[in-house]
């Protein structure tokens, strides 16, 4: 297990995480429950911004990818660290919003912004829009015209570099649905366009080469084709962009196949992309552009652990032993969708000897509902507290009513005290947008 500060092992050999013992929150807020470290969120956003303030001259933002895990209270922490966010809907804008986000530090994505979340990025004037296809231009243009603003926009562009992740979430190859390509002349080609609209205002480019990625030559190398096609652009068209957004997709740990990656590999990646932005500023002649970056999965990835407890324990001798929990595929769709692997602990006696090697089910009706296949764990029985760590990043944000399983509460813990920032859906909600039809009843 990845040991820190807020989550260790006490001497009891019990898990323990922002001060606070994993089994006294599973009873006191009951199971399933997503739990949050709140000084491990605030951590990495302060180790990113400072990178930034010390290395570059404050001459950039950080942006939270909030698709990673959204709700008014994480937007709340980015408030307070003085971060920005990006987001992807009108859901996570609304959100945002409410939790009263400086809209200025609001950038917006989507390959297929809705005319609404157009208009309603436009009207809370949000710090900008990240283009990604012709009709969102023209689009914006002509709204922008109506309400007589010039509204600042990124191109969202593809340097066609193929990382080393799930394919579901790589991003920058050149067959994708993301961005313009460099290579093809298409995003020479939109910058024409873009500029060309009296009601934008282009302030640079934007790309994500993926999500997962532990190679940080990859994200250099996606820095050293941003900034050629900034010099290409310049020299082609004499427009110079000022802003340059290099995604996010540094990775995490989830299991002891993962490096276990410290503070200094998150100073080292993000140093990486400056020195090369620097380096390839210098040779090309072209200004240093004001740097902003995406994190999502690194912020709040190794924050959160999901708390279960053990319903049913299955035996099919020779084959395999399931462990069932009181959750799955709802709260956590990662294994069905990427097969990704966890690390599973018992959370009384973490350290305890692992006898058997399980499965972890879940409890909806599909085979494939599985959070962990083949880990090692003590002998379990009903009422067990099992712990899953590392999932902070893109569980609670996927989680589904699939078989109306309720959606689990989520608690932020620090000091000692755990205060809830997700009620737990109730069944009444379930039901709360349908309609029987009178010629049914
Ligand atoms: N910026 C953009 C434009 C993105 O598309 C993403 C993630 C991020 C930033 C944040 O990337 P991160 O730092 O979190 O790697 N559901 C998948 C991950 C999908 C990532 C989508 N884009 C998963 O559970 O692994």
């Amino acid at each position: 297990m990845n040991e820190r500060k807020t989550l260790y092992v006490d001497k009891d050999g019990a898990l323990n995480i922002g001060g606070c013992n994993a089994v006294d929150l599973a009873n006191d807020f009951g199971t399933p429950l997503y739990v949050f470290d709140e000084q491990y969120i605030r951590d990495m956003m302060r180790v990113y911004k400072c990178t930034i303030d010390e290395n570059y001259g404050g001459r950039g933002l950080v942006l939270y990818a909030s698709k990673a895990f959204s709700c008014k209270a994480i937007y709340s922490i980015a408030k307070s660290e003085k971060i920005g966010i990006d987001v992807v809907s009108l859901g996570e804008l609304f959100t945002a919003t409410q939790a009263k986000f400086p809209t200025s530090k609001i950038y917006m994505h989507g390959n297929n912004k809705t005319d609404e979340e157009l208009k309603f990025a436009v009207d809370k004037k949000i710090g900008a829009i990240v283009i990604d296809c012709i009709e969102e231009a023209q689009i914006l243009n002509d709204y922008a015209a109506q309400k007589n603003v010039k509204q600042k926009v990124l191109i969202r562009v593809n340097p066609g570099i193929e990382a080393h992740t799930h394919a579901y979430v790589q991003t920058a190859k050149t067959d994708s649905k993301f961005g313009f390509s460099v290579q093809t002349g298409a995003a020479l080609h939109f910058t024409k366009s873009v500029l060309a609209c009296s009601n934008l205002q282009l302030q640079g480019y934007h790309c994500h080469i993926g999500s997962q990625i532990f190679e940080k030559q990859s994200f250099a190398l996606a820095a050293q084709k941003m900034m050629n096609f900034i010099a290409e652009v310049k020299n082609e068209v004499g427009y110079e962009a000022k802003v340059l957004n290099m995604g996010g997709g540094y990775g995490i740990w989830y299991t002891d196949e993962d490096p276990k990656l410290t503070v200094n590999d998150y100073v080292d990646y993000l140093l990486q992309v400056i020195n090369t932005i620097k380096k390839y500023a210098r040779k090309l002649k072209v200004k240093r552009p004001y740097l902003l970056i995406e994190p999502g999965r690194s912020i709040v990835g190794e924050a959160g652990i999901t708390l279960y407890k053990v319903g049913t324990v299955k035996d099919i001798p020779g084959v395999r032993r399931y462990v069932a929990i009181d959750g799955g595929m709802g709260d956590n769709p990662r294994y069905a969708l990427y097969q990704s692997k966890y690390t599973v602990v018992c959370a009384d006696r973490v350290n305890a000897t692992c006898e058997q090697t399980v499965t972890i089910a879940g409890k909806c009706c599909e085979s494939g509902d599985l959070i962990a296949v083949d880990v090692k764990l003590p002998l379990v029985k009903r009422g067990d507290v099992l712990a899953v760590l590392s999932t902070g990043a893109y569980n609670y944000s996927m989680a589904s009513n699939y078989n109306r399983n309720l959606i689990p509460a989520a608690v932020l813990v620090s000091d000692g005290r755990a205060d809830v920032i997700i009620n737990r859906q109730k069944l009444s909600q379930l039901i709360q947008n349908d309609v029987v039809p009178e010629k049914l009843k």
